[in-house]
């Protein structure tokens, strides 16, 4: 199959891959750039495990097309902490033990850094709605929910 050549950045680093037409975002962070941190749940858009972002907007990798991403901003899960230091949502993951397989926790992580990122203050109500197209077998979503409201205190200084 005729292979295409994108150029795009991958948490800030220029990145150049040879992908297939039929190849998505989440192929080509897997198998490519071997970004495994972005996991493959359902692979059609429903269980929200390989969010990303992409220019600044939550997407599902497993929706968006290689062949599209020239010129584009792809961030993921492995640019979330700062070399050894834990974004507070990881670190607030840790101490509410809020993950247990760990499938859902990077799309969990990198939806609710976007939503902290627009709405530092949210509700527990608003904070369930934003991760209602993230889905957890293990934990039944109340830890996952008050580790996002306290890394967002701590996040406020409050
Ligand atoms: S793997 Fe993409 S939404 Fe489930
Ligand atoms: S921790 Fe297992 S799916 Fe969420």
């Amino acid at each position: 199959m005729k292979k295409h050549h994108v150029s795009f950045t991958v948490n800030g680093d220029d990145t150049d891959v040879l992908c297939e037409a039929d190849q998505t975002l989440l192929d080509v962070l897997r198998d490519e750039l071997h970004l495994t941190g972005t996991k493959e749940g359902c692979g059609t858009g429903d269980c929200g495990a390989c969010s990303v972002m992409l220019n600044g907007r939550l997407v599902c990798a497993c929706l968006v097309l290689a062949g599209e991403l020239e010129g584009q901003a792809v961030e993921t899960i492995e640019g979330m902490a700062h070399g050894q230091e834990l974004h507070p949502l990881q670190t607030k993951f840790l101490e509410h033990a809020a993950l247990q397989c760990g499938v859902c926790t990077p799309g969990i992580l990198v939806a609710a850094k976007a939503l902290l990122d627009r709405n530092p203050d949210p509700s527990e109500t608003e904070v369930r709605y934003w991760l209602a197209g993230n889905l957890c077998r293990c934990t039944g979503y109340d830890k996952i929910v008050h580790a996002v409201l306290d890394a967002a205190a701590e996040m406020r200084g409050a």
